[in-house]
């Protein structure tokens, strides 16, 4: 028993051919994103499309200086800082689209006590783990390459912003989406190590 060919199939392709990816199929993307399981019918999730160079930029340049800022924190050298945050803008803004996943309240349950709310939003994040892989899923079937890039979950407030996305909308995941370069090779994958990693009770 092996995992099914179309989840085998997906790979995190970050090299992309020239070439627009056409807005229906970037929508037909999220619709599969929202086939995910949410607590509750709640379908915390917001999406914001980003295929135009302005959009990028802006995205980009707003993560970037949260970044900037943070790794000037942590005592990095600046040529190393500038290397990392340009390489990042570069990987953005050279993708022909990106998908933005955001989560929202709007549906979730309130609870007085932070506990119960971190799960709660724990919850979200677990149902946008699960729709983005939908979406990358989908993109494969329909032979798009897609990627998917942890940087707004570090600064949610400065991606919003930068976009002017509504208060409430927090950027939490984004995808590289576009056509495959063709020079792109796989890297094997590692095997299941099943024996280290689950147990029976
Ligand atoms: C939450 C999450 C964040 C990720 N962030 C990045 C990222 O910032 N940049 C990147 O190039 N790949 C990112 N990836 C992709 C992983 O590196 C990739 O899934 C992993 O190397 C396995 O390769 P595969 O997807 O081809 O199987 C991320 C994946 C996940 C699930």
């Amino acid at each position: 028993m092996t995992a099914p060919d179309f989840i085998e199939a997906r790979r995190s392709i970050r090299a992309f051919a020239p070439g627009a990816v056409p807005r229906p199929k970037l929508d037909a993307l999220i619709e599969a994103a929202c086939l995910a399981p949410a607590p509750h019918h709640s379908r915390p999730w917001r999406w914001v499309i980003l295929d135009t160079g302005d959009a990028k930029r802006a995205l980009a340049d707003g993560m970037g200086a949260r970044w900037r800022a943070d790794l000037t924190t942590d005592g990095m050298a600046p040529e190393r800082i500038d290397e990392l945050v340009e390489s990042s803008r570069r990987k953005l803004t050279t993708a022909p689209a990106l998908v933005l996943g955001c989560l929202t309240w709007e549906g979730l349950d309130r609870y007085p006590d932070e506990r119960r709310r971190r799960a709660e939003w724990g919850m979200a994040l677990l149902s946008l783990g699960a729709a983005i892989e939908n979406l990358m899923l989908a993109a494969t079937d329909d032979h798009l390459a897609s990627c998917w890039v942890a940087a707004p979950i570090f600064c949610p407030e400065e991606a919003r912003d930068a976009l002017a996305l509504p208060n409430e909308w927090l950027p939490q995941a984004l995808v590289l989406v576009g056509h495959p370069d063709p020079a792109y090779q796989p890297v094997a994958r590692p095997a299941v190590p099943i024996e280290d990693l689950r147990a029976h009770r």
